[in-house]
């Protein structure tokens, strides 16, 4: 979607697999691992002009990393915190950067815009039609199996968005 409004997007994911068809298939400009060594300097790499925007979904060494590339006046929403889910503090390095690069961080519930809903499904509807948007799941068979899929997602286990097929 960053894309299809003109921005430059680069993404965040772990592996190799995931970052390959975070480029080749959903058309990001660049996809930076997030597991690989010295994956910092790839992102530095990758965001030459710093950061306006980030969504985020994932806290902890993702969010430090991205803070540090953040431009003045950027903008983060922040969507997921997975990195904490396990209950350990994700502590941020550098949380003076929201003050001096003026950075604006707001929470993100999507529940709370049901107003937009119809009018967010009828636009993400027609570019999936249009083959521009993209997405994949990973389907998991049975309610039985839905634990195993729970706890996969913390891992990086499934690749694309899990759902759970009880019928
Ligand atoms: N605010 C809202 O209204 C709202 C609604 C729904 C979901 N969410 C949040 O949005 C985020 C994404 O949810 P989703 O259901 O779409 O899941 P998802 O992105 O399909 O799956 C979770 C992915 O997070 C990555 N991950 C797991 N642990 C990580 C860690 N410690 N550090 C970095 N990456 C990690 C894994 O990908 P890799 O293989 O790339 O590591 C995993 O595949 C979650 O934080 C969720 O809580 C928010």
């Amino acid at each position: 979607m960053a894309k299809l409004s003109g921005a430059r997007a680069v993404g965040i994911a772990g592996g190799e697999d995931k970052c390959r068809y975070v480029v080749e298939t959903l058309g990001f400009d660049a996809c930076i691992d997030y597991k690989a060594a010295d994956w910092y300097q790839d992102l530095q790499r990758a965001t030459p002009d710093g950061v306006d925007g980030c969504f985020e979904n994932v806290g902890g060494v993702v969010l430090d990393a991205t803070l540090a590339r953040m431009n003045p006046f950027g903008r983060i929403a922040l969507c997921g915190m997975i990195a904490g889910y396990n209950g350990e503090p994700a502590p941020l390095k550098h949380p003076a950067l929201i003050v001096t690069q003026r950075l604006c961080v707001q929470g993100f519930i999507v529940s709370e815009h049901l107003d937009v809903w119809p009018q967010a499904l009828r636009e993400l509807g027609e570019w999936v039609a249009a083959q521009r948007l993209h997405y994949r799941e990973s389907i998991a068979e049975g309610l039985d199996s839905a634990v195993d899929a729970f706890i996969g997602l913390f891992k990086g286990r499934n690749f694309g968005k899990q759902l759970v097929k009880l019928v």
